[in-house]
């Protein structure tokens, strides 16, 4: 089974969404690709009415403390009154431009695994980082940080290998590096948490487009996509869950 991740980030409205699912519904979906999007936090409800039935409704961020006084964010147990099946962390666009840390990070994901919501973690090298032949140092930090001393379901995180420099830009990372890099993780999920590293997913995400997917995720390392821009139309992102089956 391949897993194809929408998030759709600060887009949509009502009547796109509802333009959206009726695409998306005409669509014949692949059997062994399971779909999901990370959607903004007031369509939730909206959009599990609509598509629960083919695409799982998640969401983009949780705080990282249980409750209390923080003004503006949204608790794990009000992500799991709503039903949400997972929820991304660690996203770059959190982590630079709302300069989230690996610490919060690893809290948020606790927080998540104790309320049996999936988390999503992102991770992924700075074109800076790249240049100067960091990416698996980077890597190997932003697992062990994020992962750290975690308790419960552990074998449900997914991961989604985003080279910053590739997420919005058009760019892509080659085909070889994708799996180059995606292996990497494997091998040091399994170093870090033994058997259970085994099971994680990990997925390709930064500018994966239908033009690109079959080159980039076809194969057997690759064991889904994170998609931004391309998940905003049903027709795209449902073009790219095809190109997705059929490998395992
Ligand atoms: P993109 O975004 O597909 O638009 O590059 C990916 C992401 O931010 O997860």
């Amino acid at each position: 089974m391949k897993y194809l991740f929408g998030n759709w980030k600060m887009n949509q409205t009502i009547s796109l969404i509802d333009e959206f699912s009726k695409n998306f519904k005409k669509q014949k979906l692949p059997k062994d690709v399971k779909f999901a999007i990370a959607v903004p936090f007031p369509y939730v409800q909206y959009l599990q009415k609509k598509l629960r039935k083919n695409c799982e409704i998640g969401v983009q961020n949780v705080c990282f403390a249980e409750k209390g006084a923080y003004t503006g964010e949204i608790s794990v147990n009000m992500l799991n009154d709503l039903g949400v099946n997972f929820c991304l962390v660690g996203h770059s666009e959190r982590r630079q431009i709302f300069k989230e840390t690996n610490e919060q990070i690893n809290k948020k994901i606790q927080l998540l695994l104790s309320a049996n919501i999936t988390p999503v973690l992102c991770v992924g090298e700075t074109l800076k980082e790249l240049k100067a032949n960091k990416t698996e140092e980077v890597l190997k930090n932003q697992l062990n940080q994020c992962l750290l001393n975690l308790q419960g379901d552990t074998n449900k995180i997914v991961i989604a290998y985003e080279p910053v420099w590739a997420i919005g830009t058009g760019k892509t990372a080659t085909a070889k590096d994708v799996q180059k890099n995606i292996k990497f993780i494997k091998k040091h999920l399994i170093k870090i948490m033994g058997n259970t590293g085994k099971c994680i997913k990990v997925l390709y995400g930064g500018s994966v487009k239908p033009e690109n997917a079959f080159e980039l995720l076809n194969n057997e390392t690759v064991d889904g996509a994170l998609v931004g821009g391309a998940s905003l139309s049903a027709e795209t992102f449902v073009n790219i869950g095809k190109q997705l089956s059929g490998v395992n």
